[in-house]
This record gives C-alpha cells, structure tokens and sequence, in this order.
C-alpha cells in the first residue's frame, strides 16, 4: 500500500524530505485504515511539537523528568566512573540537560578526553543542543550523529570505551517487539566492559500516572492534537485539532498509558497525498502513543533476553523511576560438558 509517488514528489522539497513523507504516507495509510485507527508517535516531534514536549518535562504532573534528573545526579560519579578517552553516546539526545549533569560529574580533565556523541533524528535540534553545551564546556568534544536508533544502530560501532545512554523512559514508547530489537541492537555496539545506562518509568498508581499525561494546564492535550497539524502539512491532510479530545488512560492489564484522540462528532479527513478520505464516528479513538511501565522484574528480564544483564539499579525513594546499568553477559563456564574418548562406547540417549 504505497501513497501515489507522483503525489508525494510534488509535496516534497528534496530527496530526503521525500522519503520521510513517503514512510509517512505508508505508516499512515497502514494507521488510519487499522481497526483501531492509530498513528505513530515518532510523528510528534516537529518543532511544536519538541516545545511542547520540553514544556511537558518541566510540569508539576509530569514526575519522570525531575525524577529522573536527580536519579542522574545522584549517581552522576558512579555512572561516569573509569571512563577515559571514550565516548558518552546518547540515543535519541534531543535537549542537553541530562548530559550536562554526567559532564559536571566528568571534571574538567576528563571533559576534555571524553567525546559526547549525541544520537537524533533531528539534525538541526542536534546542531543546536551541540551549540549550547560546546558554549558552557568548550573542552568537549562533540560528535552528533543524525540517525534513527531504532534502525540505524549498526553504524554506531566504534571500539572507544563507551557508556550508552537512552533516558527518559521513551524505550516505554516502543513495543515489546520494537524494544527487543533496539535492545540487542544496544548489545552489538558495546565491547566487554562497556555500560549502557537505560531510564525506566516504573508501574506505580493509576491516578499519578494519568494525572501524568492529562495536566491540568493541557500541555499534554496540545502536545497530542499537534500530531494531527505534523500529518496535514506533511501528506496534505485536512485534520482539524479542535474536532478531537485528548485522553491519556492506564491500561492496567497492559501496564501502559495510552494516549487518544477522540472524535468529538462524526469526522471526515481527506488525506490528499494518499487520495483517501478517511471517516470517524463520533467517539472513535486513534491511538497516538503507547508508554509502556515497567517492574524491575520484567526489566531485568528484558535486558537478560537482548544478552545483557542488569549490573547497578538506581532508584528514588518511592520507585517512581529507575536508572538501570547494563553489560553484556559474560558467557557462563558450561559445567555439565563431558568429554569421552571415541572407543569409549558412549550412549548417546544417556
Ligand atoms: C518521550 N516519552 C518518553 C514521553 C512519555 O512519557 O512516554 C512522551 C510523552 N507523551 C506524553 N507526555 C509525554
């Protein structure tokens, strides 16, 4: 099910630009024409939308963030500890603060043997942020790479010492399916030795959690319906934000938040780039993003399954949210191999 070439060149205004619209088109003809319509939540991060996220971080609903921020801070000396002329690599980078909080913990001397390697799609938003901290610790080095980590791992393999960083719980934006495969992905780049720090938004009670993801001030409502302005200007859409209601509910069963928007009346959209037009009954949802939480069971399980194990937990006093250290497993002496000589008259059924 592809959108019309023809079509989508039209719209674009390079080759690059050009494909993303056309990955676009085909996740959202495969989103809009679903059971349950959904559309991806890679698709909220264009410049509003990167805003209002930052804005999201700094609610007083919103505990991951601060959380996770004293968590690092707290433990800066230890997640940095022996690391020297080797790389920090932090996936899906986006704003600096959280690095700065592990470049403080580096010291000056060691700042300047470090390389910071901040991984994001966004090229500009990684000029920017590289900007900024290349102003407070111009002894840095920094090396941005323009990729997509949930693809693109394979070409971050380098034999410096590293310490890999994905925080902010948004591996809870990805599937189990897609959170496995990023994670062994995550093992191939680390050598013996190496660490990969992961944050994880923990389950705790319902209310905090949704009270999380539906603010009293709507943040997270705007944040959601801009979905819908990043879809319109990329595929000639004609959704209006204003016809949707926003709702975050905690899916118990599944331990994750859901977010939707909920047609406010009966809605057609005509999505131009695909030649489709698309209905919704008064009431129907998309799924905009999934935010899976996690126990420290199941996250140590799910590190164990990508061939990593959990070596340093970190948490704050209620187990809201948790850092985890992971390195790779070391492969376990095999104790019941038995080795006979041909001629002994093995039983191989034995
Ligand atoms: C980016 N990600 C980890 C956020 C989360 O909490 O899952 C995105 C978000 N959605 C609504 N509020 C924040």
């Amino acid at each position: 099910m592809r959108a019309s070439s023809a079509l989508v060149e039209s719209y674009a205004r390079n080759r690059f630009e050009e494909q993303a619209i056309n990955t676009m088109a085909q996740d959202v003809l495969k989103g809009l024409t679903a059971d349950q319509k959904y559309i991806p939540s890679k698709y909220f991060y264009d410049a509003r939308g990167s805003k209002l996220f930052e804005e999201i971080c700094g609610l007083p609903e919103y505990y991951p963030t601060r959380t996770e921020l004293r968590l690092l801070s707290n433990h800066a000396q230890d997640i940095v500890r022996g690391l020297r002329q080797g790389d920090l690599v932090e996936l899906g980078a986006g704003a600096n603060w959280k690095i700065r909080t592990l470049l403080e913990a580096l010291g000056p001397w060691r700042r300047a043997d470090v390389r910071y390697v901040p991984v994001d799609v966004c090229g500009p938003a990684l000029l920017e942020s590289a900007a900024q901290l290349t102003a407070v610790y111009p002894e840095v080095r920094v090396n941005g790479i323009v990729a997509d980590f949930t693809r693109e791992l394979h070409r971050l393999k380098s034999d410096r010492p590293k310490v890999v960083l994905f925080f902010g719980s948004t591996i809870g934006n990805l599937d189990e399916g897609e959170a496995s495969s990023f994670l062994q992905d995550v093992a191939a780049m680390l050598n013996p030795g190496d660490r990969f720090i992961l944050g994880l938004d923990m389950v705790k009670p319902v209310e905090i959690l949704e009270a999380a993801y539906n603010d009293s001030r709507n943040v997270t409502a705007e944040f959601n319906k801009n979905i819908l302005l990043v879809i319109n200007r990329g595929l000639q859409a004609t959704f209006n934000p204003a016809g949707f209601d926003h709702s975050g509910f905690f899916n118990e069963k599944q331990e994750r938040v859901e977010m939707y928007l909920r047609a406010r009346r009966d809605i057609y959209v005509d999505v131009k780039a695909l030649n489709i037009s698309v209905a919704l009954k008064n009431g129907e949802t998309i799924l905009t993003e999934i935010c899976r939480k996690f126990s420290r069971d199941g996250a140590e399980k799910m590190i164990r399954d990508a061939g990593m194990e959990v070596s340093r937990w970190y948490s704050d006093p209620k187990g809201w949210f948790s850092l985890l250290e992971a390195v790779l497993d070391q492969p376990k002496p095999r104790e019941s191999v038995n080795v006979h000589r041909v001629g002994d008259g093995i039983d191989l059924a034995t």
